[in-house]
């Protein structure tokens, strides 16, 4: 079957098997900047935005999103050219692994447009769907509220490589296995 989509503002047109997710389609035409996780539904890596809204691909069927508009990772900035969100991840050294953080960037910025500054019970609820294995969560909340800051214009929007804007520069935190709520 073909799915037409508007994906990362273009309009495109894909291949797909009736049974695919929008995360297969998503990985098969190159966009592998969400990653499949646990495939269930649970941990949020693979989190894309629907028409604005966050949804966990791996549980999207494709066929319900012929039409739709889709936006990745791979729309918000570049490697050298990072968005104010993915630099203010990187600046508070937010991520370790990292397998965690397109799906945590894209709620972030989901997050961001519905409520530009959010407080942190706003954040851990936002987020409570979206796991992280390595950092303990505090340096993801630090991130959103810099980006929250950023994206008003009243911060800092270059990333240098991870030096931190604030806060403590230890990057290790305790291993936590849910949610920011834990
Ligand atoms: S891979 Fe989709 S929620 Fe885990
Ligand atoms: S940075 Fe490793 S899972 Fe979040």
């Amino acid at each position: 079957m073909e799915i037409d989509l508007t994906l990362n503002e273009t309009d495109v047109t894909l291949e797909a098997a009736r049974s695919d997710t929008l995360l297969d389609v998503l990985r098969d035409n190159g966009y592998t900047g969400a990653k499949r996780g646990c495939d269930t539904g649970d941990c949020g890596f693979c989190t894309v935005l629907v028409d604005g809204e966050p949804f966990k691909s791996c549980i999207r069927p494709i066929r319900q999103v012929d039409g739709g508009d889709v936006e990745t990772i791979e729309n918000l900035g570049t490697q050298d050219d990072l968005g104010p969100v993915q630099a203010a991840f990187v600046d508070n050294a937010a991520l370790q692994c990292g397998f965690c953080i397109p799906g945590m960037i894209m709620r972030s910025k989901a997050l961001l447009e519905a409520t530009p500054d959010p407080d942190e019970a706003e954040i851990r609820d936002a987020l409570s769907g979206n796991l992280c294995r390595c950092t303990g969560y505090e340096k993801i909340i630090d991130a959103v509220q810099d980006a929250s800051t950023r994206l008003a214009g009243d911060g800092d929007v270059a990333a240098d490589g991870g030096y931190p804007l604030t806060g403590d520069a230890s990057p290790r935190r305790d291993c936590h296995e849910g949610g920011v709520d834990e």
